[in-house]
């Protein structure tokens, strides 16, 4: 089979690691890919908004089965692009991926279809926002309707400092045409949880839970980034909390997106705040965790085309998706300064010790390959992930494995999957 990914970051790294793992794969392209990458697959110089040349591509080289990464072009339409070319694709068409795309849509879909989350209301003016403001509980969550890169979201502790938010998002549009309108929301505190799932439009199979660390510092400091660390599965993510999901947020939002002529065809990532009255939908992702994807999909036992496939033909019911009784942690080697400013184009050495190691990985997130030399190419540059017999010995393995690594201005946190030892002591 050959397959065709769309992206290039570290997900879309783990997501060719496993697909170069299936039997059934002879040839691997992505689109436009990175450095690591390119070990795995061949890097085509096409970006992931060129849909047309995308499905061009996918023709002309015979492509069997296209599997999109990122959000983007999921919102943009891509997946109905390449189904009118008669290509097989994985991804949600436009009008199920605006899960994702619009947060004033989800919330909306949440509250019709009684699916818990946080209490909201949705402005188009930034007058009637203020207003609504003034009277409003403190602290309070503002969001950009669309796609911010995971930026787009304010924590306001006092009214001023809302005030000041509804001017960065819908006046000031710092997020862009993603602030045209915005959501605001009831504040919910708790431990966030990251559940990804395969959905075919009518079943959904849950895959191991994961914990993202989002803020740049450690605990939990600093600036909103796409992500610095993670860890799978989460010891708080209990058989019961799985049972409550799975019957009141879980199998209600793929029924709500069928119901409403929508119906979800891909990867959902349920982004949960487990509160003290139960968990709590935080939002909906209509693709992998970044870097959720590099701690559950190497712990992932099935053949990954293989349920991605049975996604695409509506039969997720015949598979048993089953994950390794194990665990893994992935710490972000990151550019000093991310998420703000940054410099580029350091050489990166040290990255031929995963070659021969099993249990650990390299995912390239923001690398490139320079004169035969491969170097530092964005924010986050590198996911660093090891698996280990439980979470204490993943976690102790990925912090030897990020030594191995160097490069000017590396910059990681030093406590991804440090909560653990809250149930772990
Ligand atoms: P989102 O992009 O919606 O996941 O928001 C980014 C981050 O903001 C989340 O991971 C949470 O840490 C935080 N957040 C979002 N919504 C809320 C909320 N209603 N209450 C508390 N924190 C929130
Ligand atoms: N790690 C969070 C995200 O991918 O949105």
């Amino acid at each position: 089979m050959k397959i065709l990914i769309v992206g290039s970051g570290g997900r879309e790294h783990a997501i060719a690691v496993s697909a170069a793992g299936s039997p059934r794969v002879d040839k691997i392209y992505c689109a436009p890919g990175n450095a690591g990458i390119g070990q795995v697959a061949e890097c085509v110089p096409i970006t992931a908004m060129e849909f047309d040349a995308l499905a061009a591509f996918a023709k002309e080289h015979e492509v069997d089965f296209t599997i999109i990464g990122m959000d983007d072009p999921l919102a943009g339409g891509i997946v109905d692009v390449f189904e009118a070319e008669g290509l097989k694709v994985f991804g949600p068409r436009k009008n199920a991926a605006v899960l994702e795309g619009s947060k004033a849509f989800s919330k909306d879909l949440m509250k019709k279809y009684k699916i818990p989350t946080a209490a909201y209301e949705t402005f188009d003016d930034p007058n009637k926002a203020l207003t609504y403001l003034e009277t409003a509980k403190m602290p309070i969550v503002l969001k950009a309707d669309g796609l911010a890169l995971g930026k787009g979201v304010l924590i306001c502790n006092t009214l001023e400092e809302a005030k000041a938010g509804v001017k960065e998002i819908m006046e000031d549009k710092k997020f862009g045409e993603a602030g045209s309108r915005m959501v605001v929301e009831e504040f919910m505190t708790g431990r966030e949880v990251s559940v990804l799932s395969f959905v075919d439009g009518k079943t959904i199979k849950i895959m191991s839970s994961a914990q993202d660390h989002k803020r740049a510092q450690d605990g939990d400091q600093g600036l909103n980034t796409g992500g610095m660390g993670t860890f799978s599965p989460s010891p708080f993510y209990t058989d019961e909390i799985d049972a409550f999901c799975k019957k009141y947020i879980y199998q209600p939002t793929v029924d709500a997106m069928a119901a409403e002529g929508r119906p979800y065809v891909g990867v959902i990532f349920f982004g949960l705040m487990l509160t003290e009255d139960g968990p709590k939908v935080l939002e909906y992702n209509a693709r992998f965790g970044d870097p959720e994807a590099q701690v559950v999909l190497p712990r992932m036992k099935n053949d990954m085309i293989d349920v991605m496939e049975a996604c695409v033909d509506g039969r997720l019911d015949e598979i048993d998706l089953q994950f390794e009784e194990n665990a893994a942690v992935c710490v972000v080697l990151a550019s000093e300064g991310y998420p703000v400013s940054y410099e580029k184009g350091f050489p990166i050495t040290g990255l031929d010790a995963f070659d021969s190691r099993d249990d650990y990985y390299c995912f390239h997130a923001g690398t490139a390959c320079k004169d035969g030399q491969i170097v530092t190419n964005g924010g986050r540059v590198l996911g660093v992930t090891a698996k280990g017999s439980d979470l204490k010995e993943a976690r102790k393995k990925a912090y030897e494995a990020v030594e191995w690594v160097k490069f000017d201005n590396k910059y990681m946190r030093h406590d991804i999957g440090k909560a653990i030892e809250d149930v772990e002591p």
